[in-house]
């Protein structure tokens, strides 16, 4: 396929969400249909009280002509009042559908997708560019097919009055539709630039808003200001640009229009001298010229949504063609359903998407069910990495990642969230109820075990002290800056293990904080990991080598490679060893 049919056919996949049912798109011809035809009735109406008037007619005749114009006036009301009303709910239920499916893929999109866009992105593609597609198709109905049926309208009914006034009405649209057709080629790269400024503004807001602790500790608050100066002042200068078109265009439009409607009430008088045409003929023909303004005006309107509308249209066909890296396969097999799971990295070497650069080679290490490994190394060495391939956040490059014996790529993905669990270095704690953090929105336990497994962890106190309980709602991100009902740094990661227990999983993945702790709540996290790795297979990173005296075996990682695997106890039995060495270097007692 071509680039150019590509597009027609991921736009043709986007609009296809948004067409309504049969029996809708039939109400909302006719009713397109009426708020067109209604208006054009008018002028013959004025035309005839003319001419009646000048002719001596009654009042009483006259009054029964200005109520036939006044209920017309009405009914042409209404029926545009009723068009809009439909057409922007089968707009709004199309987009609604469409912003389902949006939501829904870009969900299941991976971590490297992901890595790439910045939420705020992701924010003005499922929900700016849907906004600006279902307005558009609102006003595409009302003003665009209903102006070009009413343009249409006035042109034959002038033509079948007077030809010659007809052909100059033609002509004049012609002209008019021209030049407008040409102006807007100028709208198109104008406006798509100024969408694209608001979307990498609300993208560098949303990062920095979400980075405030940081950016305030240390001191980059002008920077970031600074920043948000030059992404909004770009916004400002695509939009100033984009609309300096529009209100170019709209001003051409009105002297065109003025003149347009000179040389028709010039024409019709000389008709009407000429005795081709009564006075009444005369008013009917001007008010058709007149008539013609508002759709051209509408839809000189209509070509900045437009505009705005086929580079969302294009840009959310593009999010929808984003594919998977992770393909899920195609027998996908389940990891075994309970006790602990094997694990085995053969040979495996990672990069990560983006970036192409080798960040892990021919790492080799093997658990056998119920087994714990350290992983040490320095910072930047490689240890995340590993854990994500383990949780399958990406697949590796090279080798192969096995859990329970089974290939993760031929995995069953509902298993593999199931039976591996994570307790990673920044947990997350959601705007929620107690209850909802703890099993992440699945239904709950009942409720003597949720309080259970609290205790266990050190958190029974804590729990004692929110006022409602269960029922209190936490909030706000961890470490953020963003307030939440009292959850520090130690809390979070506390009931992040309360997390794992009630998830029961056959393979842990602990990505330890480096934070500082108090030395209570070190104590108290000690003890979790040495109850969540009994009886369970583990993988834990560590950047306090004392937490790592309970663990089977120990993998030291050094620039992306295995530089010292074995048994814990041989290794700190070796004193030549990397391990036996960190151990002394950190001072702990082995
Ligand atoms: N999402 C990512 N995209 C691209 N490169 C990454 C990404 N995450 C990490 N890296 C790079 O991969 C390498 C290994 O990083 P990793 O996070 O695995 O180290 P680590 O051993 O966990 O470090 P730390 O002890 O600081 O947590 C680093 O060079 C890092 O820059
Ligand atoms: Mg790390």
């Amino acid at each position: 396929m071509t680039p150019a049919t590509d597009r027609v056919t991921t736009r043709r996949s986007v609009l296809l969400h948004l067409r309504p049912g049969r029996r809708s798109a039939l109400a909302l011809a006719v009713s397109v249909a009426a708020a067109t035809a209604l208006p054009l009735l008018a002028p013959p109406i004025t035309a005839r009280f003319v001419d009646d008037a000048i002719a001596g007619a009654g009042t009483r005749h006259l009054a029964l002509i200005a109520l036939g114009y006044l209920a017309l006036a009405v009914a042409g009301q209404v029926a545009r009042m009723f068009t809009g009303w439909l057409a922007s709910r089968l707009a709004w239920d199309g987009t609604n559908r469409l912003r389902e499916t949006l939501a829904e893929h870009a969900l299941g999109l991976d971590m490297a997708y992901h890595g790439r866009h910045t939420p705020g992105e992701m924010i003005e593609r499922v929900d700016g560019d849907v906004v600006a597609v279902a307005e558009f198709v609102v006003a595409f109905l009302l003003d665009v097919v209903a102006g070009v049926l009413l343009l249409a309208g006035v042109t034959v009914i002038v033509f079948t009055v007077d030809p010659r006034i007809g052909g100059f009405l033609l002509v004049y649209c012609v002209l008019i539709g021209f030049g407008m057709a040409r102006a807007q080629r100028l709208a198109v790269p104008s406006a798509a630039r100024g969408r694209a400024a608001g979307a990498a503004l609300f993208g560098d807001l949303e990062e920095r808003l979400a980075g405030m602790e940081d950016i305030r500790a240390n001191g980059a608050g002008e920077h970031a200001v600074h920043r948000l100066y030059q992404a909004s002042s770009a916004w400002y200068w695509a939009n100033y640009r984009s609309g300096r078109i529009g209100v170019g265009l709209l001003a051409g439009t009105w002297v065109a229009f003025a003149a347009g409607t000179a040389i028709a009430l010039g024409l019709a008088a000389w008709a009407q001298r000429s005795g081709a045409i009564t006075v009444g003929t005369a008013v009917l023909l001007f008010q058709y010229t007149l008539m013609v303004r508002a759709p051209f005006e509408r839809l000189i309107d209509q070509l900045r949504q437009y505009q705005a509308a086929l580079a969302g249209i294009t840009r959310i066909g593009g999010l929808l063609a984003e594919r998977r890296t992770l393909p899920a396969p195609a027998v996908p097999r389940p990891l075994p359903d309970t006790g602990p799971l094997g694990l085995s990295l053969d040979g495996v070497g990672f990069a990560y998407p983006d970036d192409g650069e080798q960040v892990l080679s021919h790492v080799t290490i093997s658990l056998a069910p119920g087994e714990t490994l350290g992983l040490v190394g320095r910072t930047g060495s490689g240890k995340t990495s590993i854990a994500r391939l383990v949780l399958r956040l990406y697949d590796p490059t090279e080798g192969a990642v096995r859990v329970g014996g089974v290939d993760l790529r031929d995995a069953d993905p509902v298993s593999v969230r199931r039976r591996i669990c994570a307790v990673t270095q920044d947990v997350q704690i959601f705007a929620a109820g107690v209850r909802d953090n703890l099993t992440l929105f699945r239904p709950p336990p009942d409720d003597r075990l949720l309080r259970a497994v609290l205790e266990d962890v050190g958190l029974g106190d804590w729990l004692a002290a929110l006022p409602d309980g269960l029922d209190t709602v936490l909030g706000g991100v961890a470490g953020s800056g963003v307030s939440g009902s009292g959850v520090s740094a130690g809390e979070a990661q506390l009931l992040a293990f309360a997390r794992a227990f009630l998830a029961d999983p056959g393979l842990v993945v602990m990505d330890e904080a480096s934070s500082r702790l108090d030395p209570a709540t070190e104590r108290r996290i000690e003890q979790s990991v040495d109850r969540l790795l009994t009886g369970r297979t583990g993988v834990l990173i560590a950047h306090r080598l004392s937490s790592l005296s309970r663990v089977d075996k120990i993998a030291v990682i050094d620039g992306g490679r295995v530089v010292e695997y074995g048994r814990r106890e041989d290794l700190v039995a070796d004193p030549g060893s990397r391990f036996a060495r960190m151990l002394s270097m950190a001072g702990v007692s082995r």
